[in-house]
């Protein structure tokens, strides 16, 4: 029975919680992500449990003879290289949902700390200036908010945009027309939503169609003064084009908690090391330093699912995975697109 499970970034409490969910496996933690070294500690891992810093590759799994099944404690799955898996029959299971909100409310935070000037007030009045002058926002009433992806999380958005008076367009590749009729959005293409919306919201998984779905080539296409806010996956836009636009004031600001080379920023006192060098783009990190320090533009940590409810159903999720594996029926089971 295959019960040898090494399960990365996880914090001793959520250590504790799985463990005593499944007490019959042999844990291995790590406080860190998968990385090259501490991969050579877990050999004869059987399970491996990670989330989205943790790299497998084809490099990853030829070092783990033993590995039967992956899980990661995350909805987005391309850290995760599908096609050797499948080819050594290693079935991937994620956490398809953990209550969509979690991450809406996330974008909308973003949305709302850039329309209602939040982050530069709260920093003014903590220098002692109570003066509102340089603080104008603007409403979300009346504006239209361009939703690109419009599964569980784009449409909480949508459901959370009603409420503020937006008016809402969207694309999908499989438009969810009952949801557009019900929540009162409208379906055109991505052109459109590019040129109509005042701002973008982006909710597609990361996949070769939406790799670069906002670069430097169709940048002109978007209103000019549009927000863009970016919970999905970084590489949904190309980080050079972001800097264009913000230069070209074609982008008025932007939202994001996520970015291109954001794994980068969690390692750069390797920086000049050969393995950081082959891992990361250096140009799109140097732009991403330029991005951070823009005034308009505001970075969370890749933090949007990190809610107490969130954690605590992710955690479920993942003791059924692996439960689902060891009783032969793995459930949440991801597919290459
Ligand atoms: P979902 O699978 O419910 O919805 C994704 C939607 O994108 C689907 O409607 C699908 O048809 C659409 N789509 C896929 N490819 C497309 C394309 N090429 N063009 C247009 N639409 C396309 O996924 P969910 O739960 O809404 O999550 C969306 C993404 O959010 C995840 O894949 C993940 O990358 C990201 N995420 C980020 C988190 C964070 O902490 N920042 C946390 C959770 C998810």
């Amino acid at each position: 029975m295959p019960k040898k499970i090494a399960a990365f970034e996880l914090e001793p409490w959520e250590q504790k919680y799985l463990k005593e969910r499944l007490p019959q496996c042999s844990w291995t933690f790590f406080e860190e992500k998968l990385d090259n070294k501490n991969v050579q500690k877990i050999k004869d891992a059987d399970i491996l449990c990670v989330f989205v810093g943790s790299i497998i590759n084809k490099t990853t799994l030829s070092q783990l003879p033993k590995l039967k099944f992956i899980t990661t404690m995350s909805t987005g799955f391309d850290h995760v290289d599908l096609a050797p898996c499948s080819k050594r029959r290693i079935p991937v299971s994620n956490v398809p949902t953990y209550g969509e909100n979690t991450v809406a409310e996330h974008a909308f935070a973003l949305l709302l700390n850039i329309s209602r000037r939040i982050y530069d007030a709260v920093e003014q009045t903590r220098r002692g200036n109570f003066s509102y002058e340089g603080l104008r926002g603007f409403d979300l009433k009346g504006k239209t908010l361009g939703v690109i992806g419009t599964g569980r999380i784009g449409l909480h958005v949508i459901k959370m945009a009603k409420g503020f008076g937006m008016n809402v367009i969207a694309y999908d590749l499989f438009p969810n027309k009952q949801a557009a009729k019900e929540l009162g959005f409208t379906y055109t293409n991505v052109n459109k939503v590019f040129s109509k919306s005042d701002v973008i919201t982006l909710h597609t998984p990361y996949t070769k169609q939406t790799h670069h779905l906002i670069n430097r080539k169709n940048l002109k296409k978007l209103k000019k003064g549009v927000i863009i806010i970016n919970t999905a996956r970084g590489k949904l836009i190309e980080t050079a084009a972001l800097l264009d636009g913000i230069k070209q004031g074609i982008i008025a600001a932007a939202g994001l908690d996520v970015l291109e080379e954001e794994n980068a920023l969690k390692e750069e006192k390797q920086l000049l090391s050969k393995e950081f060098q082959k891992q990361y783009n250096l140009k799109t990190v140097l732009e991403q330093h330029v991005l951070v320090e823009y005034p308009n533009v505001f970075i969370t940590p890749h933090n949007a699912f990190n809610s107490a409810e969130a954690l605590q159903r992710i955690l479920d999720t993942t003791v059924e995975n692996i439960k689902g594996f060891l009783k032969g029926k793995p459930v949440n089971l991801v597919k290459n697109k």
